[in-house]
């Protein structure tokens, strides 16, 4: 095979919109999500990501236009990975999108659920899934009622999407909705799991910048990656800036 044919025929699972740069990708992202979230009738859930790629677009959303078309008292928010640390500290995820985003909007405590990490990553796995399951109202997913009305996903250089680091243990997780993942560092962290992630409207992977396209391009040469086994019931869309893309 060429080169040429080779790269035609590599391409990432789902649907792939390629950005001129980092700021645009930002803005398409927040009206992905704006729209996923005003296209849904009834209770909405959205599950957030942490890392440094969707933080402007938390940022964004808090502010006009997208602050005041939000429907704020619909979403309830829930977080895809969680550090073992507690919810203030500077690596936490919810500190985070709090920080960037919940603080500065009219949304209800009732429909914030942290990860609530700041224990036994085990213990953390297990309330959360509680939790989980409270919210959903069952104890098994159905593929034609998505937990998630929208995910946001990023990609590490390793291949990992939320906690599901290469060779974990919690890769292998098919029952559990979370799972520790204890081997992580600095500290350990809880992270959903494919089933959990999979059970998803819509998923939008955000990836930006230079660092990310040898993953990106393995990726679309089908290689075995923890994030290349994200297979949502919903849609799957790549949101990469023009440095990332393969
Ligand atoms: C986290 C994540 C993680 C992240 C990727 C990409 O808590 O860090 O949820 O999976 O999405 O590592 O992070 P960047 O966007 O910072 O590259």
């Amino acid at each position: 095979m060429t080169v040429a044919a080779a790269r035609a025929k590599a391409s990432l699972p789902g649907r792939c919109i390629v950005l001129a740069d980092a700021e645009i990708l930002v803005r398409h992202a927040a009206a992905w999500l704006l729209n996923r979230v005003l296209s849904t009738p009834g209770r909405i859930a959205v599950c957030v990501a942490g890392g440094e790629t969707p933080r402007p677009v938390y940022e964004l959303l808090a502010h006009s236009p997208y602050r005041d078309c939000f429907p704020w008292d619909q979403v309830h928010w829930f977080w895809g990975d969680e550090r073992c640390v507690p919810p203030d500290h500077p690596r936490s995820n919810f500190a985070m999108v709090r920080a960037a985003l919940l603080d500065h909007v009219p949304v209800p405590s009732t429909k914030i659920h942290p990860i609530p990490a700041n224990q036994q990553p085990e213990r953390a796995a297990a309330m959360y899934e509680s939790e989980l399951k409270r919210f959903y109202g069952a104890n098994a997913l159905a593929p034609d009622r998505p937990l998630f009305t929208a995910t946001l996903l990023g990609v590490g250089t390793n291949g990992h999407t939320a906690s599901l680091f290469p060779g974990s243990g919690a890769l292998r997780e098919s029952t559990h909705w979370a799972a520790a993942v204890p081997e992580a560092t600095p500290e350990p962290r809880v992270t959903l799991t494919y089933p959990a992630l999979d059970s998803s409207a819509a998923v939008a992977f955000l990836a930006s910048g230079a660092a990310k396209r040898p993953i990106l391009d393995r990726l679309a040469r089908g290689d075995d990656l923890p994030v290349a086994h994200i297979h949502p019931v919903g849609s799957t869309t790549w949101l990469l800036d023009r440095d990332a893309a393969p």
